[in-house]
């Protein structure tokens, strides 16, 4: 069986960390979308680590990790993040798989997404500028190169051919900025490639299929947030995958009858970084509070993060869309210096109350509608079990999962390993 975790909200709501403390009970963590504007930050031994397209398992020895066909892989990012991890005394040649059919970043996917960003100006996405896009857009447009044709030998003539159909793209774009970077992005490029020849590349569909025909257990491990998603996230910021868990089967090839338990991470406030619509966005004093409490800067681009109180109507839709069957409150502690803490519980438009997400958020103005809790006020990342949470903290988080209909079975109350309260 499968089981799958992923953000409800704009991404970081501390995804790697929470796999990373379930993945000793899977056999396989699979990672279904996304890239390396992913950063999922776990503490091993007291020591940060940030994964971008390896999954969270790896410091697990009796875990195996798949990168599956749905994500889009950067061979430069992923060299450095191999090597990183193997200099912690992980063999990656052992636990760590790759889907033949998952697609590429080139180094020209890179430059079109900045030369992209730079063109729309004031109405730039603020695309972690990974190539994240312009990978997805030659995936659907039938021009993109995957792991398996890195492996064959004619690898150097289709990426020569893929690489002029950009240049004749990145023509009609002013890049004098960063024309440079490009030939060096393309040296770094060919010895990635190299070293991704090394890794163990397989038939990610049927890998994981004989995993689950032999009884195996599963945990995909979804990227970003399903308010990045590229269906139903606030379009057209977000990112370019499907980041809810219907992207699971399209991102492994496994079949919807193989899907358990769905588990939803959410901070107890909300976050997002790059552009776009957040209703419960705070620019004010409070905002600066939450932001520094929470350490609230980008794990990839150290951007700093845009922080507002927890969105309930934009939570709801998004455990819908993905059939969500528990919750995992992460980064409660960061609550505890609050007199008081808010909940949105609907949205006003136009002066109508609803608790519905509407076609668009873009250019609409949002008053958000606010329950008040009363704060706690007193230090909770020594709590070693739920019970012993103050009462306050205790009913906010039976307010969340009755608004929801979703039991919370666990609250993070720190990022350390150890930082987690079964329910
Ligand atoms: P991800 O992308 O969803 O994996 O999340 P990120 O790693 O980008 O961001 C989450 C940040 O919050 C990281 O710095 C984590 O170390 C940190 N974090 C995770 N859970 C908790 C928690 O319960 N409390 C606190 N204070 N920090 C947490
Ligand atoms: P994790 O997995 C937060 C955001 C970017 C930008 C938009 C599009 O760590 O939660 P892209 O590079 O995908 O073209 O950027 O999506 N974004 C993320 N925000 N966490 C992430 O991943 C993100 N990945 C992309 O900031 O607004
Ligand atoms: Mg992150």
């Amino acid at each position: 069986m499968v089981d799958v975790l992923l953000g409800l909200q704009w991404g970081d709501e501390g995804k790697g960390k929470i796999v990373d403390y379930f993945a000793g009970k899977y056999d396989v963590i699979a990672r279904f979308q996304g890239g390396p504007n992913a950063g999922h930050t776990l503490y091993v031994n007291g020591q940060k680590v940030v994964l971008r397209t390896i999954p969270s398992g790896v410091f697990h020895d009796s875990t195996i990790n798949l990168i599956g066909n749905g994500v889009v892989l950067d061979p430069v990012a992923f060299q450095k993040e191999s090597q990183d991890i193997s200099a912690l005394g992980i063999d990656l040649t052992k636990n760590l798989f790759i889907a033949e059919k998952t697609h590429i970043i080139v180094p020209t996917h890179r430059a079109l997404d900045k030369a992209s960003e730079i063109a729309k100006g004031n109405d730039k996405i603020g695309s972690t500028l990974k190539g994240i896009g312009p990978a997805y857009m030659d995936k659907t447009g039938r021009n993109g190169l995957r792991v398996g044709d890195v492996m064959s030998a004619d690898f150097e003539n289709l990426y020569a051919k893929l690489k002029q159909k950009h240049l004749e793209l990145l023509s009609h774009f002013d890049i004098s900025e960063f024309s440079d970077d490009i030939a060096a992005w393309e040296a770094e490029f060919f010895e990635a490639v190299k070293f991704l020849r090394t890794m163990n590349v397989v038939a990610g569909e049927y890998f994981i299929n004989e995993k689950l025909k032999a009884g195996k257990k599963v945990l995909a491990e979804g990227a970003q947030g399903s308010m990045l998603d590229v269906d139903f996230g606030t379009y057209p910021f977000v990112t370019s995958s499907n980041t809810i868990s219907a992207g699971v089967c399209n991102g492994l090839g496994i079949a919807p009858q193989w899907i358990k338990e769905v588990i939803g991470v959410t901070k107890a406030y909300c976050t997002r970084v790059g552009s776009g619509p957040f209703p419960t966005e705070l620019h004010d004093a409070t905002g600066e509070q939450l932001r520094a409490a929470g350490h609230e800067f980008g794990a990839v681009t150290g951007r700093p993060r845009r922080c507002g109180w927890i969105d309930l109507v934009a939570l709801n839709y998004t455990c819908m869309l993905s059939g969500v069957t528990q919750l995992v409150m992460t980064k409660s502690d960061v609550l505890d210096e609050f007199d008081e803490v808010y909940a949105c519980t609907a949205y006003e438009i136009n002066g109508q109350q609803t608790k519905q997400l509407p076609f668009q958020l873009n250019g609409l103005d949002v008053t958000p509608v606010y329950e008040k809790f009363p704060g706690w006020t007193e230090k909770t990342a020594t709590c070693k079990q739920f019970n012993e949470l103050p009462n306050e903290m205790k009913s906010f988080v039976s307010s969340v999962e009755k608004y929801l209909g979703v039991p919370v079975k666990y609250v993070s109350n720190g990022p350390g390993r150890d930082q987690i309260l079964e329910k």
